[in-house]
């Protein structure tokens, strides 16, 4: 491949492989089973991007290895709708067409494992995305780093990605132990720990013990999303959770002890002094098809005063429709939205100016890329907002 015996394309996507291998100081390359690229936003790509992309789809790159996308700029169907300006729909059309050509499902989600993209324990994969790379890791005990848009792409073109970092069993071990001793009572407060242990322990593996609360596999999403957002975690245990954390001692003889017990510094970084609510994002990472029936729940037969976006997969929003949730989400004035995040859609041009979110990830993003001012709480908190417009400032 290397070479170019198997074309130009190939041969550039081994050479990305090879470089960062070399970089790395890796001894041998590893098959992966699966990938999950990023940089798929036109807000993102920009139209560099794109050229890139269409060229290297040209040059006959197509990928060899199940591979999946990360959200793109707009919901690839109904953008219309939600007031996404044409010139941009149509450039981020033609970037889900070149990621077509070479072979990849335009599943258009940071989500991959709820559809489909579901790798075993052991498994090496090259997955983009941070809060998919780390429930990847942690929740499923697959084996990724943190890959960036062309090195994902690079390892699914060759099969191939080079065997440093997470790949090895040395680098797993954690190096901190995270004592948690406050109670963990929303998906929010999940979010909040993560934000304050991505603060700290930056790209170190964490080791968490938490008391009070027995989260079940999804809301872990929510946990490594924020850890991966305000720090760099890949990779995290869970004690008696997380798979790695139940089949041996994971924790490095030197490991760095800290304790957590007050969760309101999360909440105080997270939050902007506002009340009233434009718009309500749930589904970051995006919303499973019980957190959309837990919504459809709470506003059912209800009157939405802001706007509510529920982002998820195109799969769980046909899923969402054909048991009915969608139709209760549209009656009372929200929407469920696929294929895109609010980070990466050009969400600065439909007119918000004001959010409130359940995901740490994003209120951590939401200012800096989409100029919003943010607030954060519980799931219920954000619904009373969508239903009154307004989130009263006492979390
Ligand atoms: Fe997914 Fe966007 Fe959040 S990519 S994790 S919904 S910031």
């Amino acid at each position: 491949m290397l070479a170019g015996e198997q074309g130009p394309a190939i041969q550039k996507a081994m050479e990305i492989v090879v470089a960062l291998g070399k970089i790395y100081g890796a001894t041998k390359l590893v098959p992966v089973t699966s990938v999950q690229v990023a940089g798929v936003s036109y807000k993102n790509l920009g139209q560099a991007g794109l050229d890139f992309l269409r060229e290297w789809a040209a040059e006959g790159a197509r990928v060899r290895v199940p591979t999946t996308l990360n959200p793109a700029g707009m919901d690839l169907q109904a953008w219309r709708e939600l007031g996404i300006p044409e010139t941009f729909a149509r450039r981020q059309e033609a970037v889900i067409e070149a990621y077509r050509a070479m072979g990849i499902s335009p599943t258009c989600s940071c989500t991959p494992y709820l559809v489909g993209n579901v790798p075993g324990f052991g498994e090496h994969v090259a997955w983009a995305e941070s809060s998919a790379v780390s429930f990847a890791n942690s929740v499923l005990g697959a084996r990724t780093n943190r890959e960036g848009g062309p090195s994902a792409l690079a390892a699914a073109i060759t099969g191939r990605t080079a065997a440093y970092g997470l790949h090895l069993d040395e680098n797993r071990l954690a190096r901190y132990l995270v004592d948690v001793r406050c109670p963990l009572r929303s998906e929010a407060d999940l979010g909040a720990l993560g934000y304050l242990i991505g603060q700290k322990v930056r790209n170190a593996v964490p080791y968490l013990t938490l008391p009070s609360f027995h989260p079940s596999i999804l809301p872990l999403k929510t946990l490594g999303a924020a850890m991966a957002a305000s720090g760099a975690v890949a990779l995290y245990h869970v004690a008696g959770v997380t798979p790695e954390a139940r089949h041996a001692n994971m924790l490095a003889p030197d490991a760095q002890r800290m304790v957590i017990a007050d969760l309101s510094p999360a909440y105080a970084a997270l939050n902007a002094p506002v009340e009233k609510i434009d718009l309500v994002s749930i589904g970051c990472p995006h919303a499973s098809l019980e957190e959309i029936a837990e919504i459809a729940r709470a506003v059912e037969g209800k009157r939405l005063q802001a706007a509510l976006w529920i982002t998820t997969a195109r799969q769980i929003k046909e899923k969402a429709a054909e048991a009915g949730y969608m139709a209760t989400i549209e009656a009372a004035g929200g929407r469920l939205v696929a294929d895109t995040c609010l980070v990466v859609a050009p969400i600065d041009a439909l007119g918000f100016r004001t959010l409130a979110t359940n995901s740490a990830k994003m209120a951590f993003y939401a200012p800096s890329h989409s100029g919003l001012q943010v607030r954060f709480g519980p799931l219920e908190q954000c619904l009373e907002a969508a239903l009154t417009g307004r989130m009263k400032r006492e979390t």
